[in-house]
């Protein structure tokens, strides 16, 4: 079918819409996906104009989805896509038995991938970010918060910025505290004055991103970092407890953070000053799976104290190279008792919401993007019991089909 049709129906499906209120889900409304079983959703100009039971929606031009189940596009509200080379190799040395910390204190991890990303081109950098792309849409995402901080100097930012903004449904984060880079060695505290002084009044970004830990940046400098960038009118994300108990968590709840993530190390006292804040938090089961740990964020208690859950991929070269939604909703149900309902809900109107773009995207509602996916199951339970497949059959953004390569 032409992709450049301005009004079309897709038919023969389970629709999941995830329509209702306007906010995040909590509690038991992340179970209530709102299915139309043997539904139908026009799009008309690029726009969801209707949603229903098939015989209800009319319309020229028809998608039949042959009985399969319709989602909105996935929404991957934590990535770091931009980046040269990969780490293959020390992915073979962690499976030897080296730690993650011991890879990094070597000069490897997340400091051997700024080199190389240093060194290449912006193009360089768009070439691989383009097949990640691609990626992401064979798992059904169609849109992507992206982090710069593999660069760590004002220009390799600027550059990947600048890559970032390539994509349309990339959405900026400004990472620049993402670890102290080489040459700052021994001199963190200049670094931070780098990021305050020097990159944060020249970046174009809608979020930024700080990785608060003890040994890379502690609490107070995160707290300077992030007073500034809500000085200048950035959104704050965190990486949070990842490794230390409600240590970057405490800095989140502060700062009025629109999320917190990872939190694989958080207390209930901290998911409650979380959660008091307004703070969504955003969980990244890939990265545990992706480094062999076993610590997985407490989602359940999370739920059941009423807090919006996002699930994200957090696809890095280091500790998460996976862009497949589909991978993660199969941990959220096996790692951290999620219902597959409540998975989707995470990962896509939570995730939307997350991003401030929830009365755009994350569900099929009438005046939204028509941005779908047919998946290969005919049921959207389906999606994580088989797990370790991208099952997006057709990715429409904007309603135009997308060449799935
Ligand atoms: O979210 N923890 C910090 N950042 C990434 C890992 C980045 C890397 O290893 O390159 C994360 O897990
Ligand atoms: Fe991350």
């Amino acid at each position: 079918m032409a992709t450049n049709v301005h009004e079309f129906a897709v038919v023969n499906c389970q629709l999941v819409t995830l329509a209702g209120p306007a906010r995040p889900r909590v509690g038991p409304e992340m179970r209530d996906l709102g299915i139309i079983p043997d539904g139908a959703m026009l799009v008309r100009n690029g726009r969801i104009a209707a949603t229903g039971k098939r015989n209800a929606i009319r319309a020229g031009q028809v998608v039949n989805a042959g009985g399969r189940v319709v989602l909105p596009g996935f929404v991957d509200a934590h990535t770091h896509p931009v980046f040269a080379g990969n780490r293959a190799d020390e992915y073979e040395m962690r499976a030897q038995g080296a730690t993650y910390a011991e890879i990094a204190a070597r000069g490897g991890g997340i400091r051997s991938t700024v080199r190389r990303t240093r060194e290449a081109s912006e193009d360089e950098l768009a070439a691989a970010a383009e097949r990640y792309w691609n990626w992401f849409l064979r798992g059904g995402t169609t849109t992507v918060e992206a982090k710069t901080g593999y660069g760590l100097s004002l220009e390799a930012e600027l550059k990947m910025l600048r890559v970032i903004r390539r994509f349309d449904r990339f959405v900026p984060t400004f990472l620049g505290a993402h670890e102290v880079p080489e040459d700052y060695r021994g001199r963190a505290q200049e670094y931070v004055e780098l990021v305050i002084h020097e990159m944060l009044p020249c970046v174009e970004a809608e979020y930024c991103d700080i990785f608060c830990e003890p040994n890379v940046f502690p609490q107070e400098q995160a707290r300077a970092i992030l007073r500034a960038a809500k000085q200048r009118g950035f959104g704050i994300r965190m990486h949070a407890d990842q490794f230390s108990a409600d240590y970057g968590s405490m800095v989140a709840a502060e700062a009025g953070a629109a999320t917190a993530d990872h939190l694989e190390a958080t207390t209930e006292y901290g998911l409650r000053a979380l959660q008091a804040a307004g703070v969504q938090p955003v969980l990244l089961p890939a990265s545990v799976y992706g480094l062999g740990l076993a610590k997985y964020p407490a989602a359940r208690l999370m739920i059941d104290l009423g807090m919006p859950v996002v699930l994200a991929t957090d696809f890095n070269p280091g500790s998460s190279p996976t862009t497949s939604m589909p991978m993660v909703l199969s941990l959220a149900s096996t790692q951290l008792k999620m219902t597959p309902a409540e998975a989707i809900t995470a990962a896509t109107i939570n995730a939307a919401y997350s991003l401030g773009r929830g009365d755009a995207i994350g569900s099929l509602e009438p005046g939204k993007l028509a941005d779908f996916v047919i998946h290969d199951a005919a049921d959207y339970r389906e999606i994580p019991y088989f797990f370790g497949r991208d099952t997006a059959r057709e990715v429409y953004i904007s309603g135009a089909l997308k060449a799935l390569s």
